[in-house]
């Protein structure tokens, strides 16, 4: 049994969130406060499993009390649910939630996320991941490169330039934003060589995440050798769906976001690779053998996937919103309830071009984005960059 806790100030909110959530009494023990404080009172009586909380509340409001949730009991799951018109206070609690749900919201999805949140917590119970990253142990797993950034980021008086300063001393990750660069200039004359350039080019959402990947590639090497995978092709698919996003890219979409959200898109298999090697070797093997996606495979043996462990780990990071939800919906798009064509349809079309021997675009997402027809161009597109790695 999973113990929520909703914090929401009003009343109408909690009745309906208590009468919808009815049938689901026997998996989850609920409890309902209407303010901050009293949440806190109630956490204090007993842990709970997942906090989902309301953004704007008088007084205590949702980023003030997730971030004494986080302080106080760091392994609860912490989920926003907001109202769309709450966007600036949403982005406040960025960095101490792990989902963002927007209401009015789907019961079936607001259930699966509790759910599937608490699982992946439990994968990854007990080990230096999640207290690095709930910030209340050992800090090796958080990526060096990219906090430095981060960090120099906070600073309003900071510039490409000095971004560029702490990249270049990494001759690799140098080597990647020049050629992501550059990779965006296909068929032009003009080549980016300075890294400056390079850099405000790419964006800077983009460079972090790129830091990210890298370091993540090196962080969570498994133990040993796992069947059907390979760091270096993980790489080399990533690095092709951010190739083919960049190009993807249109009007009414952040391409930095959505570029960014590329290069992290399957990071979630390489904490399934240090973390659970056994189970990810088994059902990368089943994958194999019923010659069908391994997201599927995941789903029927665990009930999430590893874009659900992605997006969880990146929400703990502080990541923005936008970059985790499109990386947790990068292969059911349809669920994420986008209006528009924006970045996680973008990286959902991508990843897949990247490797359609395997992966199918959701046909049915794509028509109702009004986007069919632009499908021949897009596979025109994936093919060209899959020619340059040849
Ligand atoms: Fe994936
Ligand atoms: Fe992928």
């Amino acid at each position: 049994m999973k113990r929520v806790l909703f914090v929401d100030d009003e009343p109408h909110v909690l009745e309906s969130l208590r009468d919808a959530l009815r049938p689901w009494r026997r998996e989850l023990s609920m409890t309902f406060a209407a303010n901050g404080p009293t949440a806190l009172d109630e956490l204090a009586l007993e842990p709970y499993d997942a906090v989902v909380s309301d953004m704007r509340m008088p007084g205590m409001d949702g980023a003030e009390l997730l971030r004494e949730v986080q302080r106080a009991q760091p392994a609860t799951v912490r989920i926003v649910l907001s109202g769309y018109a709450e966007i600036e206070s949403v982005a406040r609690a960025a960095t101490v939630a792990h989902r963002f749900l927007s209401k009015p919201c789907d019961v079936d999805e607001l259930v699966s996320v509790i759910r599937r949140s608490c699982d992946i917590n439990s994968l990854v119970e007990q080990d230096e991941l999640r207290d690095a990253a709930s910030g209340t142990g050992r800090l090796p797993s958080v990526p060096r490169l990219y906090s430095d950034l981060t960090r120099m980021m906070n600073d309003p008086d900071a510039s490409t330039s000095d971004a560029a300063r702490l990249v270049e001393q990494d001759a690799g990750m140098t080597a990647k934003v020049l050629q992501l660069a550059n990779s965006a200039f296909f068929g032009r004359t003009r080549q980016v060589s300075e890294l400056d350039d390079a850099i405000s080019y790419v964006g800077l959402s983009t460079l972090k995440a790129l830091a990210l990947s890298a370091d993540a590639m090196e962080a969570f090497q498994p133990a040993f050798e796992i069947e059907g995978f390979s760091i270096e092709r993980l790489q080399a698919h990533t690095d092709l769906t951010a190739r083919i996003v960049r190009r993807l890219v249109t009007a009414g979409c952040d391409g930095d976001t959505a570029v960014a959200a590329a290069l992290i898109h399957d990071v979630g298999i390489l904490v399934l690779a240090s973390r659970a090697p056994d189970y990810l070797a088994a059902v990368l093997e089943r994958a194999e053998r019923e010659d069908r996606p391994l997201f599927e495979i995941e789903q029927d043996e665990r009930g999430f996937t590893h874009a659900d462990v992605g997006a969880h780990l990146l929400g703990l990071w502080g990541l923005p919103p936008a970059i985790v939800e499109a990386v947790a919906y990068h292969h059911r798009p349809a669920a994420a309830h986008g209006p528009t064509m924006g970045a996680i349809t973008t990286v959902h079309v991508a990843s897949v071009l990247a490797d359609e021997s395997v992966l199918k675009l959701d046909m049915g997402h794509l028509e109702r984005m009004g986007v069919t027809d632009q499908v021949a161009r897009w596979r025109e597109i994936a093919a060209a960059e899959q020619e340059e790695d040849r």
